[in-house]
């Protein structure tokens, strides 16, 4: 199963893909967060990230897509793979198709969260993320049971850089003008299935869960 999930930020992607990786034991490929550990790492590919991901704009295509590509040759995507934040924009999308065809394989599905502006803002500027697993909570939606840190492995529990509101505008204004044309790309391609992103985070995994069983 080979599965892109299409969202804003703060849609809740990752905290679905995190899920989904549970259920069907086939890896999350986020491209964020990848890109976030070059950065943690002070790599080369990092520094130049780092510019890019503090303004809320997008990397350049040419990294994310040659980052991609070298990550679905891994034997773990055998199986499947949940791409979550990639592709976003028309040209990584056609990149991506050039990528899976060379390898044999397809997009299955494409999900794409939708969640109304306001409530994304309130999602980004709330969200704490475990340093140690990556797990996704809440200060008010999903909070952990002892403040600062995580339920599932006692990690501690970080505000991501760019999850300040002005960040966060600019993250959501580069979704509206790069990453929105991709709903109508996949659309027309018949693999687009669009879900209501608010409600508990466990309705919204079993809506995903029934198009994919479907
Ligand atoms: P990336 O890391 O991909 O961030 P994003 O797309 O902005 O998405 P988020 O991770 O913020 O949101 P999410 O949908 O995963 O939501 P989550 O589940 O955490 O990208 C970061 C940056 O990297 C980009 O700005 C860019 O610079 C660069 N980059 C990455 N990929 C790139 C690419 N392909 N090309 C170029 N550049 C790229 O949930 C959010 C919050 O809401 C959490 O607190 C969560 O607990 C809460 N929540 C989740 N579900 C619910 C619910 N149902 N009800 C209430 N609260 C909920
Ligand atoms: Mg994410
Ligand atoms: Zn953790």
């Amino acid at each position: 199963m080979n599965l892109i999930l299409l969202g804003a930020p703060g849609a809740g992607k990752g905290t679905q893909a995190k899920l989904l990786v549970e259920k069907y034991g086939i890896p999350q490929i986020s491209t964020g967060d990848m890109l976030r550990a070059a950065v943690a790492a002070g790599t080369e590919l990092g520094k130049k990230a780092k510019e890019y991901m503090e303004k809320g704009q997008l990397v350049p295509d040419e990294v994310v897509i040659g980052l991609i590509e070298e990550r679905l040759k891994e034997s773990d995507c055998e199986k499947g793979f949940i791409l979550d934040g990639f592709p976003r924009t028309v040209a990584q999308a056609e990149a991506l198709e050039g990528v899976l065809e060379k390898m044999g394989k397809k997009i299955d599905h494409v999900i794409d969260i939708e969640v109304p502006e306001e409530e994304l803002l309130k999602r980004l500027t709330g969200r704490r993320t475990c340093k140690k697993c990556g797990a996704m909570y809440h200060v008010v939606f999903n909070p952990p049971k002892q403040e600062g840190i995580c339920d599932k492995c006692g990690g501690e529990l970080y505000q991501r850089a760019d999850d300040n509101e002005e960040t966060v505008k600019s993250r959501l204004d580069v979704y509206h003008n790069q990453t929105a044309p991709l709903i109508d790309f996949y659309n027309q391609k018949g693999l687009l299935r669009r879900i209501e992103g608010t409600g508990s985070i466990q309705d919204i995994f079993s809506e995903i869960v029934k198009i994919l069983e479907g």
